[in-house]
């Protein structure tokens, strides 16, 4: 499938789309403020704005009264400029007379406290009446606008998250389980559910997961984070109903997010699933630049490690449907970004496959809790300001450098991150109660390879079915495994390929229970080993893994292997495991699996994914040479390939490029050798 078959509208588009969200509802009594919209956004090269996410209250000022007059003209007015719209459905927040009317709209939290009416992203995915009214006015906007030239693309409510424990989603929930188990002995089963006493008669006596309640059902707390996934893919299959219905070439999304802190992805959803039911992946990137606690470097590898992640869900180009062109407002310190951070903030989406650029928000609100968040048009009104400036800037560099849309990312290396997993094993009580991390470690192993300028697909499990594309897939940390993945990993070594695994891998299976009789044989024949015991360590306390001459650290989990058919890399330095395997190597059919025993530093990982496999595996790097704290990225179409290159450093560097290249950005072209780079800077270049 090529990535544009699911967006027919972009696929005719000459340019890179720029813009955000536009929020004019705001301003309906403010009039002229419209005329100096349309000439800002001209002035900055805007084409694409998200409009009327939260505006139902001015859709539907009363029950069954509708006012779209104001929208006809916002629609009209980015027509009149060329422009794409982007038309929400309004249900993220709702207008007073609904939650008056009908108090069952409202959430229920898991202390089954009532919410009240107010702020967003408050409703419950069962109600009926919550279907039925986004049902009409989803419907209503569909019909009016279908034929409007400016539609360009659906955006489905707004960052769907949360969940529900009212009545309704109980007995929602009762029938997903019953339609996942059938009977209640096969959930008593699943659940473990003898232990404490825990055995239920019938699907009537289960509740979700509480603090109040019940929480130590490990496999029904897990069931309760898939039922809520489940359960907003369900409300989002209504809301797009309508719409399919009448405007079937129209693409669809909805803005995912990203968690810088974690870093990952957001994990209050599985967004795998969900990937399969949107036309097109668009995401809200807010890296936090100009941080206290980390590099620059080290923040742009957490954007590049997302922006992979929303690419690999479709493989293919994805939105960056909010960023911020100055500071945000929701961080403890908002920095606003230095001269030449929006440019590279930017290049830095363009660069891991994203072909569209937008803010929060077009103007800045007035009052309310985002007033003081970042936006293209400030209260100044002026088009004079730095920030504005900045966003005239990045318009004109996307116009510049508008022949890389569509150009695709090849890698030849993936590496996993399963929310699923995650779920699992942060309620596992055990190991460290605070030196878990998941995430932290699939992106330091991820990072490993972004700080070789390599290319990297972030996988969810239903990429494995098939991984024969890849050279290497590193899995790290994947407590829970199904058999079904046991199997298609052994099938992909079997072909040729080469695995990683590391400490915790394999313990549980798809409902949170230990495999009996030790570590899973299929995982014993890939790997040629077997784990006894995973030794815990203090965090400051310290082992060591002597590989190739040299000690590297090993800190927080040790696994204690037994070698059944693993040559030995890499030993223990201490402890009653001194001397035994710490890093191992197996081949097995035309493949190799390789076993990670404990955690260690960047400098281990470094060395055996660098040094070693990717030397080894003959992976793809780019031919331009760049200094640390510079990265290369690469992106492919027709046979041409476009360098993205990021001075992610506060000094000058100094580039050496293997032969003349043409800097799309300026148009210049960039003789063989040296090449110096200024803080901050950016090129695309092409051959
Ligand atoms: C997003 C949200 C926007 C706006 C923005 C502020 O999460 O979708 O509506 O609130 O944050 O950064």
């Amino acid at each position: 499938m090529k990535s544009t078959d699911n967006f027919p509208k972009y696929a005719n588009e000459k340019r890179l789309l720029h813009g955000g969200d536009y929020n004019p509802d705001q301003w309906l009594k403010y009039p002229n403020i419209l005329e100096d919209d349309i000439r800002f956004m001209k002035q900055v090269n805007a084409n694409t704005f998200s409009v009327g996410i939260f505006a139902w209250a001015a859709l539907e000022p009363r029950e069954g009264e509708f006012t779209f007059g104001w929208l006809d003209k916002i629609m009209d007015s980015i027509a009149s400029i060329g422009g794409n719209a982007i038309l929400a459905t309004p249900s993220a927040a709702r207008p007073a007379w609904l939650s008056q009317k009908y108090p069952e709209v409202t959430r229920t939290s898991h202390r089954r406290e009532k919410m009240m009416h107010g702020g967003r992203h408050n409703h419950c995915f069962s109600s009926p009446v919550y279907r039925e009214k986004v049902g009409i006015i989803n419907h209503k906007l569909a019909e009016r606008y279908k034929d409007h030239p400016a539609l360009f693309m659906w955006h489905i409510s707004n960052e769907y998250s949360g969940e529900c424990h009212c009545a309704l989603c109980q007995a929602n929930f009762r029938a997903w389980l019953e339609g996942k188990y059938g009977t209640i002995d096969a959930l008593n089963d699943a659940y473990w559910a003898a232990f404490w006493a825990h055995l239920y008669n019938d699907f009537g006596q289960v509740e979700s997961p509480s603090d109040i309640g019940e929480g130590w059902i490990h496999g029904l707390n897990l069931d309760w984070k898939r039922f809520t996934t489940y359960m907003t893919i369900d409300f989002y299959k209504h809301e797009i109903a309508p719409i399919r219905e009448i405007t079937p070439d129209v693409a669809i999304t909805n803005n995912f997010m990203g968690d810088f802190n974690a870093p990952s992805v957001f994990t209050g959803l599985d967004y795998a699933p969900f990937a399969k039911e949107i036309d097109v992946i668009s995401w809200d990137a807010y890296p936090p630049w100009h941080n206290d606690y980390e590099p620059t470097a080290h923040t742009a590898s957490k954007l590049a490690f997302m922006n992979d992640y929303f690419r690999t869900l479709k493989d293919a180009p994805f939105l960056i449907l909010e960023s911020t062109p100055s500071q945000v407002n929701w961080q403890p310190v908002n920095r606003a970004k230095r001269p030449g951070m929006h440019a590279l903030s930017t290049v830095a989406s363009l660069a891991h496959g994203a072909d569209v650029i937008m803010y929060f928000q077009w103007r800045k609100s007035r009052g309310s809790t985002e007033k003081l968040h970042g936006a293209v048009v400030d209260h100044d009104n002026s088009p004079e300001n730095r920030v504005f400036k900045d966003v005239e800037d990045v318009g004109q560099l996307l116009v510049n450098v508008s022949e890389i849309r569509h150009s695709r990312t090849i890698s030849q290396v993936a590496v996993m991150f399963d929310t699923e997993n995650l779920w699992a094993f942060d309620n596992a009580e055990g190991f460290s109660r605070n030196s878990k991390k998941y995430q932290q470690t699939v992106h330091a192993h991820y990072k490993a390879f972004w700080d070789a300028n390599i290319s990297v697909d972030v996988i969810t499990p239903d990429k494995c079915a098939d991984l024969s594309r890849y050279k290497i897939v590193v899995i790290p940390m994947q407590y829970m495994m199904t058999e079904k993945m046991m199997g298609e990993l052994q099938a992909y070594v079997k072909n040729g390929g080469t695995l990683v695994a590391t400490y915790i891998t394999g313990l549980v299976n798809e409902s949170d229970l230990m495999y009996l009789g030790g570590f899973p044989q299929k995982l014993q024949e890939l790997f040629g080993i077997a784990v006894t015991e995973t030794d815990t360590l203090y965090p400051s306390q310290r082992n060591g893994i002597l590989y190739e001459g040299k000690q590297y650290e090993a800190f927080d989990y040790c696994a204690v292997l037994d070698l059944c058919g693993a040559e030995v890399l890499g030993t223990y330095t201490s402890d009653f495991y001194a001397n035994g395997a710490a890093i191992t190597k197996h081949t097995y059919g035309k493949g190799t699996a390789y076993f990670i025993g404990a955690r260690t530093g960047a400098d281990f990982l470094a060395k055996i994914y660098r040094d070693y496999l990717v030397e080894s595996l003959n992976i793809t790097q780019p031919p331009i040479q760049a200094p640390p704290g510079v990265s290369v990225q690469a992106r492919i179409k027709e046979g041409k390939t476009y360098y993205f290159i990021i001075n992610y450093t506060e000094e000058k560097q100094t580039l050496t490029l293997p032969y003349d290249m043409r800097d799309l950005i300026t148009g210049k072209i960039i003789g063989a050798g040296r090449h110096p780079l200024p803080e901050y800077g950016v090129l695309i270049l092409t051959e």
